[in-house]
């Protein structure tokens, strides 16, 4: 089958500002680390839920690591991780957390990063663009958590990022966990080597249940309580498809070489999440069709309402069979039903950014450009969903979109505000992004 695809190198060009941000940022070289018994230290942004399992994932992937200073947006939050920390018996002699490095605030992220040689940002993702432009501009290496961005602005600035990255020698590991997985590796490699023959669709699912919300609690302003609800804004989000249904994107991207498909069109609503103001502003389904110009597709199906049918799985149909990816299954000219091996993808991929620092560049990694195009993945699929319109990927890129707040302080204006009784508006698909049409 014809392959006629956007290039690696199409997606990296349509931000005219690449070239100029690498030439602007310092090129100094990070500081060498390749000795095995060079201590590492490590910075924390972020110490929520994944925040503390990465902390953990990260000092148990490299025995000479240290963690030297986290940040959270609130003080709670990073006193509890920091005594959660100090409290694990096998790692807390290496916590070096004092009360001067247990920081908090939303722009604390910087002095987390002057501390550290290596750092995992695990914030919400909105800041992430943020928090990674900082650590390569200082010369650190990078754990870095999904989505990457929020919009086609925040990607476009996370792949300059990457490209000072790479400019610096500077490793980034994606937190898109699942290209570290043993078994998955195993999957796709089959999928990739021609089980399945050519590919013709992949149909990726994330059918869930409801997720989280948190109250506004005293104190709080209104951009700090979106914040700490940070799951339930699609500035901060991305909404739940780029925040969660992006694991699965990602495995279709790589399916198709990393390639983005030209197209998306879809159909997504909040149908059942109506009843409560803290739900914010994102939807609760989605689904988005995304073609390719030689005619191949990415059915994508996103859900999160209670009392449904649920699954998440990678259903990738190809000219001689069919291959289910989580399930770990292939049929059609090929049979194989995998046998599952142990596989912790949190460690490993750590293990793996330690084993390429400590290498000296011989096992340089840079996940950056694949987790700036799945997550934009998502992304294209959410504005074709909240504009109704059939949008090309480089129209999504360049759509102006209202995901940026008056600034990063905790008075500052987020791009959503609530109505009198604290209800905040949705998008309403056909009259374009930003029209806000319904409060929910
Ligand atoms: N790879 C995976 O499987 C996986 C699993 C879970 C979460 N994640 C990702 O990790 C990130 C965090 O998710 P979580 O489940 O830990 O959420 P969480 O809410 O438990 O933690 C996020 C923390 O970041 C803090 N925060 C927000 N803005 C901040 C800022 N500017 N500076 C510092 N801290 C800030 C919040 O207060 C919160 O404590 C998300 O991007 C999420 O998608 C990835």
């Amino acid at each position: 089958m014809k392959q006629n695809l956007p290039s690696r190198r199409s997606f990296l060009k349509t931000s005219a500002a690449v070239a100029a941000a690498v030439s602007a940022a310092h090129l100094s070289a990070p500081k060498v680390h390749a000795a095995e018994n060079n201590v590492l230290k490590v910075g924390l942004i972020g110490a929520g839920g994944r925040g503390r399992g990465a902390a953990v994932d990260t000092l148990s992937a490299d025995p000479n690591t240290e963690l030297v200073a986290l940040c959270d947006a609130f003080p709670e939050r990073a006193n509890d991780a920091a005594k959660a920390l100090q409290s694990n018996e096998a790692l807390k002699s290496r916590i070096k957390l004092t009360p001067e490095t247990t920081l908090h605030g939303i722009d604390a992220y910087k002095k987390v990063i002057d501390a550290s040689d290596v750092v995992c940002l695990c914030e919400a993702p909105h800041f992430r663009h943020l928090s990674l432009r900082y650590a390569v501009e200082q010369g650190k290496h990078v754990f870095c958590e999904k989505p990457v961005a929020v919009d086609g602005a925040t990607t476009k600035h996370v792949l300059e990022s990457v490209r000072i990255a790479q400019e610096k020698k500077l490793n980034i590991v994606s937190g898109l966990c699942w290209r570290y997985d043993l078994n998955v590796q195993d999957m796709m490699k089959r999928v990739l080597d021609g089980a399945v023959g050519d590919i013709l669709s992949v149909r990726e699912t994330y059918l869930t249940g409801i997720l989280w919300t948190r109250p506004k609690q005293e104190g709080d302003t209104e951009y700090m309580y979106q914040v700490r609800n940070w799951y339930n804004f699609a500035w901060l989000s991305g909404d739940f498809n780029t925040e969660q249904h992006i694991h699965s994107l990602d495995k279709a991207m790589w399916a198709y070489g990393d390639n983005p498909p030209k197209y998306a069109y879809g159909i997504g609503a909040r149908m059942a999440r109506t009843d409560q103001p803290a739900y914010g502003d994102i939807y609760d389904g989605m689904a988005v069709v995304y073609e390719y110009e030689d005619g191949r597709t990415i059915y994508s199906f996103s859900r999160q309402q209670n009392g449904c049918f649920n699954e998440t799985d990678d259903h990738i149909l190809g000219t001689k069979g069919k291959a289910v990816i989580l399930s770990g299954k292939i049929t059609g000219a090929t049979e194989y039903t995998q046998k599952k091996v142990p596989s912790n993808m949190y460690r490993l991929e750590h293990e793996q950014l330690y084993s390429a620092i400590r290498s000296g560049g011989t096992k340089y990694i840079n996940n950056g450009e694949y987790m700036a195009k799945s997550t934009f993945l998502a992304i294209f699929g959410r504005l074709a969903c909240y504009t109704g319109k059939r949008l090309t990927w480089d129209e999504a890129l360049n759509l102006e979109t209202p995901t940026k707040p008056s600034g990063y302080t905790a008075d500052a204006t987020p791009p959503t505000l609530p109505d009198d009784k604290g209800r905040y508006k949705v998008e309403v698909p056909g009259k374009g992004w930003g029209y806000h049409q319904v409060v929910r």
